[in-house]
């Protein structure tokens, strides 16, 4: 037999092995959580299974197999390049206190090398190091040896990497095992704790045998589980040869159907698109089939929650169709969405049963938006040609209340304009408005949000210390170059230039950590920038500054740990931040690193950094 290439095979192929291995096969859940309130969308396989993982028994038996589509919304404005997705199908097999870490690795091997017929040569492989939680998973690695990977081609990386879990802030979670195809040029070489931007990880093997409480404490669970996810759209992006997920199979057709529609005649005679065409394609391919798939299970675009989230992608998808000078008159939506039922109605029976339903839905939404885009997007032209550098919130809301623009969009239309927004004022023309309900919405939904909770204000205070700490333990080069917060994690750009060893990671976090235990000040002073310099304070010393500026200070008499300039707030004291933890270390760009973390178990109600005189 020839290995299975296209999407529809893949994912056949990887229920047959299971199947054939004992599982029962199970049909994927919804993408809306049925029992879980605390989440929007179903983000991975085994969130339908948590009660089993945790010891009820499944009707279905203890081994099984499903594909679950699934939505992520953190990384959503970073969809456009050549391998971010909302929307992602994702393969899984489960061991329900049955097979262990033998079992898993050995299917996955088998799976991989024989089924999908991988040559060995071309995989790589990470465990868990080991920490105070659990020990070195020095197991896992020699079952990996024993089917014929090679000591080099495995690595060892920390809980920022190879730990998964819990989907919440409570519940199951282990260390893992990740399968990574090589990427890079030439012969494969090294494993990805040494050149992690040449291996694309394409399956996570999870030994679930931790209850994680609220205290943080890692228990034993009543039985050892496994938990897989393997990607389908980098899997068949690796069967089918091609550099990118929007080149596979099922999506290309929805990216040419786009691209057909656009007509470019610079692009016509040079005979290549660019690539601000192609990151405009790629956002309709993503948030359109996103949509589709959301739309299919139920959901009708609003102003709360789920049908927010709905609506969002959808307009942004409109705006993008503007950009190609596409139009957009209650019919493009809906075009997009037969392709897309195309690809995916055969295994997806659902959605070519409701096509019709998804088809009016998006016309509807199109229609609306369509017609206030233009009027919109006038206004926003004429308030940025008044405004400085920041468009005030009053017109935000305006924008959104009047012209249905996304408070993201706005941001988005903004930062292309190198403006930002007054988030501020905006939430508080949000709230005078009464409409609160929505709030809660987007703070379920962690895409970015700029407000001032107890959240957001723990992890800007975090990002001090986590600033100040990579300046002690990689040197005074580290600048930071980006920042975005939501409630649930902090996302920190800065400047170095290799990746991050382990025992760095490790380093930065217990400083962090320590910071956090000695219970640190925080306070503020206003002084002048130049003042500000003087005093070592660090921050970005541009023109965003006016002639004052803040600049907070976390310390007491015997130590400074950090002084740096900033709006706040912050928190009053770092023992209110809980504990820290490094979720990922990875590449943002040529030179720049990107460090995404976490702050839990601190008090629910904070107090807020004061200023100082002197
Ligand atoms: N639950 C694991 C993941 O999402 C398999 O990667």
């Amino acid at each position: 037999m020839s290995p299975p290439l296209s999407s529809n095979d893949i994912r056949q192929a990887y229920l047959d092995f299971f199947r054939e291995n004992d599982h029962a096969v199970i049909p994927g859940a919804p993408l809306i959580p049925e029992n879980d309130p605390t989440v929007l969308f179903t983000t991975a396989g085994m969130h339908p299974l948590v009660p089993y993982l945790l010891g009820e028994t499944h009707p279905a038996g203890n081994r099984l197999v499903d594909v679950q589509r699934c939505l992520r919304t953190q990384d959503i404005d970073e969809v456009g390049d050549a391998s971010h997705l909302t929307c992602f199908e994702m393969m899984g097999n489960w061991s329900l206190g049955d097979y262990f870490k033998e079992g898993a690795i050995q299917m996955s091997f088998e799976f991989l090398t024989e089924v999908l017929e991988i040559p060995k040569d071309m995989l790589s492989i990470s465990c868990f190091a080991g920490d105070a939680d659990a020990p070195k998973d020095e197991e896992a690695a020699e079952l990996w040896k024993s089917v014929g990977i090679p000591q080099e081609r495995i690595a060892f990386l920390p809980k920022s990497e190879n730990w998964w879990g819990p989907a919440g802030q409570t519940g199951p979670c282990g260390p893992d095992t990740e399968m990574f195809y090589w990427v890079g040029k030439g012969e494969p070489h090294d494993n990805p704790g040494v050149n992690e931007q040449d291996w694309m990880e394409i399956w996570n093997d999870v030994f679930m045998q931790y209850n994680k409480n609220e205290h943080g404490k890692f228990t034993p669970l009543t039985q050892q589980n496994v938990d897989t996810g393997m990607g389908l759209e980098r899997t068949a992006a690796v069967m089918q040869k091609v550099k990118n997920v929007y080149e596979i199979d099922v999506l290309k057709p929805i990216v040419g159907h786009i691209l057909r529609l656009h007509d470019d005649v610079e692009e016509q005679v040079s005979g290549t698109v660019k690539e601000e065409t192609l990151r405009h394609a790629r956002i309709m391919t993503d948030h359109l089939r996103a949509a589709v798939f959301i739309i299919g299970d139920g959901v009708r675009p609003g102003n709360v929650d789920q049908g927010y989230i709905l609506r969002r992608l959808i307009r942004r998808a409109i705006r993008s169709a503007r950009a190609l000078g596409i139009e957009h008159s209650g019919m493009l939506t809906p075009a997009i969405a037969e392709t897309v039922v195309q690809q995916y109605g055969d295994y997806y029976g659902h959605l070519r049963e409701h096509e019709k339903e998804i088809r009016d839905v998006l016309s509807h939404e199109e229609l609306q938006f369509g017609r206030a885009l233009n009027e919109g997007l006038k206004q926003f032209q004429r308030a940025v040609e008044k405004a400085g550098d920041t468009l005030d919130g009053e017109t935000a809301f305006h924008l959104y209340d009047t012209y249905g623009f996304p408070i993201e969009m706005t941001q988005e239309l903004a930062a292309e304009n190198h403006m930002k927004v007054d988030r501020t004022g905006f939430e508080k023309a949000f709230e005078a408005h009464q409409d609160l309900s929505r709030k809660g919405a987007e703070q379920k939904f962690s895409g970015g949000l700029a407000d001032h909770s107890a959240e957001t204000t723990k992890l800007h205070t975090a990002t001090h210390l986590l600033n100040a700490a990579l300046r002690k333990i990689l040197g005074d080069h580290v600048y930071q170059k980006g920042s975005n917060i939501t409630t649930e994690r902090l996302r920190f750009d800065f400047s170095h230039d290799e990746k991050m060893t382990p025992e760095q990671v490790q380093q930065v976090e217990d400083l962090v950590n320590k910071a956090i235990r000695e219970d640190l000040p925080v306070s503020y002073h206003l002084t002048t920038v130049e003042k500000a310099k003087e005093e070592n304070a660090i921050g970005v010393f541009d023109e965003r500054y006016g002639s004052e500026v803040k600049v907070y200070v976390i310390g007491n008499e015997s130590i400074t740990f950090s002084k740096e300039i900033c709006g706040g707030p912050h928190v009053a004291r770092t023992g209110m931040l809980g504990s820290f933890e490094i979720k990922k270390e990875e590449s943002s760009s040529a030179g720049v690193r990107r460090i995404k973390a976490v702050v839990e178990g601190g008090p629910e109600e904070i107090e807020v950094a004061q200023q100082k005189s002197c």
